[in-house]
């Protein structure tokens, strides 16, 4: 009994001396770790929450070249753990497992179990391991990098995680216990809020505006504003990414592409409304294919480009299916809309809402001579 006893208070201690780290509150994910020996480390994960746990740590910075464990289960509860490596250059994919990239499986010893609302998985690792392929050392007094991850309920595929996860920079053999926000989370959600204020606000209304409502003298800075705005959000919607990719360019990942030529495109848009509207000239009788007519292709085909680069997005981060399901429907709603004001026009030249172009032009110099006119 008593034997029981001292076993039991040596367990509560060593659980009291072990390091800890809450690293999402939201699931009270916690980190934990003791140095063993000098040159191993135990980890201790554990989140309220049934899902997968990941860990990680990189030499250098992000979730590139980095080095992971990820405890996941298997349909029948038992744990499938995996020691993982991110080479350079992988951005954005699941981990590979070491074995599978000629390094080698250096956990010690690992043990988890779940219930419905806990997850908790358990690892030994030497500190610096010979796998060089697949492994990154760990220091117990230099500063480390740790990255984490996790699921969410019922989800066993590693799916990209991009709200549940996060970075900090600690020393192994420093650091006793606190608590770490996500700093990730609001950049990315900053530039989803951005981009699609953007592209499914901003930017359909100003074309719009300028297609269907130009009789109006509002139309003009109406048009300018909201297209303005939506430039400068994706400007800055751009930077953000740019800035959590590390400032480098995400070669492999398709979405990269379509934002920057998105973003390349719509320079090309706005710098060709400001030549538009230099070069009105009021007398004229048409509409000048260069710039007016190109400026109005190229935008269109910017926003589509914005659409898709969205839709990109969402599959390249693993958004839900709902959010994909949202996009098609504004999309579907504005077609909609554009097919039926496109109708309307055909139908009702005259009308002074929906007037076309030449009718347009012909009201706006009738109205200014007659203007003029009654002035004089
Ligand atoms: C642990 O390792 C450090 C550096 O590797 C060394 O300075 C220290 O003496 C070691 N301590 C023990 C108890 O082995
Ligand atoms: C563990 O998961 C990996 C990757 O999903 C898989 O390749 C492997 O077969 C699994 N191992 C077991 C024992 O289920
Ligand atoms: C987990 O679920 C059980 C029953 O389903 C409940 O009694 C327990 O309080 C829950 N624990 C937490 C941490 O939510």
């Amino acid at each position: 009994m008593k034997i029981i006893l001292l076993f039991l208070i040596l367990l509560i201690n060593q659980s009291i001396c072990m390091n800890e780290i809450v690293v999402d509150e939201t699931v009270n994910f916690r980190i934990q770790w003791e140095i063993e020996n000098n040159d191993s480390i135990l980890f201790i994960l554990s989140a309220n929450i049934k899902t997968w746990l990941g860990i990680g740590w990189s030499n250098s910075n992000g979730m590139n070249d980095a080095d992971y464990i990820i405890g996941a289960f298997n349909n029948d509860g038992s744990l499938n753990i995996t020691d993982r490596v991110l080479p350079d250059g992988a951005k954005y994919q699941s981990p590979f497992i070491d074995s599978k990239v000629g390094g080698s499986n250096d956990i010690l010893t690992s043990y988890g179990y779940q219930t419905p609302n806990y997850t908790y998985v358990k690892f030994t690792r030497k500190l610096v391991t010979d796998d060089i392929i697949g492994d990154r050392d760990l220091t117990i007094n230099n500063p480390t990098y740790l990255i984490w991850a996790r699921g969410v309920p019922v989800q066993s595929n590693l799916r990209y995680h991009h709200e549940n996860r996060g970075e900090l920079t600690l020393t192994l053999g420093k650091v006793n216990g606190g608590t770490i926000g996500t700093s990730k989370k609001d950049y990315i959600s900053w530039h989803i809020g951005l981009m699609l204020a953007a592209f499914l606000v901003l930017m359909p209304f100003g074309i719009l505006v300028a297609r269907y409502f130009k009789q109006y003298h509002y139309w003009f800075p109406i048009h300018y504003i909201l297209l303005g705005t939506a430039f400068c959000f994706v400007a800055v919607g751009f930077v953000i990414a740019f800035m959590m990719s590390q400032r480098k360019f995400s070669k492999g990942v398709l979405h990269a592409w379509f934002g920057l030529f998105t973003v390349i495109f719509m320079v090309f848009s706005v710098t060709l409304g400001i030549v538009s509207h230099y070069m009105w000239d009021e007398t004229r009788k048409k509409v000048p294919i260069f710039p007016d007519i190109v400026h109005h292709w190229i935008s269109r085909l910017t926003f589509l480009l914005g659409l898709v680069s969205i839709w990109t997005g969402f599959h390249t981060y693993g958004a839900s299916k709902v959010y994909s399901i949202i996009l098609g429907f504004v999309v579907t709603l504005f077609v909609s809309l554009v097919v039926f004001l496109e109708i309307y026009k055909k139908k009702y030249p005259k009308e002074s809402l929906l007037g076309n172009n030449k009718f347009k032009l012909k009201n706006v110099i009738n109205e200014g001579i007659e203007t003029e006119g009654a002035n004089n």
